[in-house]
C-alpha cells in the first residue's frame, strides 16, 4: 500500500476479495479490470445512462461514481451475479429474453440491476411504476416497451414463485 492506494475487502457476487487500489479508481473501472468482471458496462461515466449500476448492499448504485475503495466492507452484486446458479437464469433474465428487452445487451445489466431492486421494494408495480423505475437507464435500441414488458412479467413470476 502506498500513499496513494489502500487495501480493500469487498464481497463481490458472494466472493470475498481483498486488493490494493488505487485511491482514484473507480468501482466500475475495479470490477472490470481488476475483478475481470467485465459484464458492468461504461457508457456515460458520469452517472447518466446508468449502464453501469451494481447493488450495493442491495441498493442500487452507478458504479462510476463510486470509489473502489468507497466498496470497502459492502457486498457488491454485478450482473454475473443474479442468476441463481450456472444453469438457471434469473426470472428477469428469462423475461428480458422472452420479450425481447434486449438487442445489443449494453444498457442490459444496468437495466436488470436497477429492475432487481425495483421489484424487491415493488413487487407489484403498474406499467408507469416500471417506467419511472427505468427513467434513469438510457436504452439506444429496444424503445423501452421490451423492457417494460420483461419487468411485469417477471414481478409476475417472481410473486408467484413466493
Ligand atoms: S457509465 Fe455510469 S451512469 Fe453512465
Ligand atoms: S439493448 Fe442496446 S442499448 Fe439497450
Amino acid at each position: 500500500m502506498t500513499m496513494d492506494s489502500r487495501d480493500i475487502v469487498v464481497t463481490v457476487n458472494g466472493i470475498r476479495h481483498e486488493a490494493t487500489v488505487k485511491t482514484r479508481v473507480t468501482l466500475a473501472d475495479f470490477l472490470r479490470h481488476q475483478l475481470e468482471l467485465t459484464g458492468t458496462h461504461l457508457g456515460c461515466e458520469h452517472g447518466v445512462c446508468g449502464a453501469c449500476t451494481v447493488l450495493v448492499d442491495g441498493r442500487t448504485a452507478r458504479s462510476c461514481l463510486m470509489l473502489a475503495v468507497q466498496a470497502h466492507g459492502h457486498e457488491i452484486r454485478t450482473v454475473e451475479g443474479i442468476a441463481p446458479n450456472a444453469k438457471e437464469l434469473h426470472p428477469l433474465q428469462t423475461a428480458f429474453q422472452k420479450h425481447h428487452g434486449l438487442q445489443c445487451g449494453f444498457c442490459t445489466p444496468g437495466m436488470l440491476t436497477t429492475l432487481i431492486e425495483f421489484l424487491h421494494d415493488n413487487p407489484d408495480p403498474t406499467e408507469a411504476e416500471v417506467r419511472i423505475a427505468i427513467s434513469g437507464n438510457l436504452c439506444r435500441c429496444t424503445g423501452y416497451q421490451g423492457i417494460v414488458d420483461a419487468a411485469l412479467d417477471a414481478a409476475k413470476t417472481m410473486r408467484n414463485s413466493t
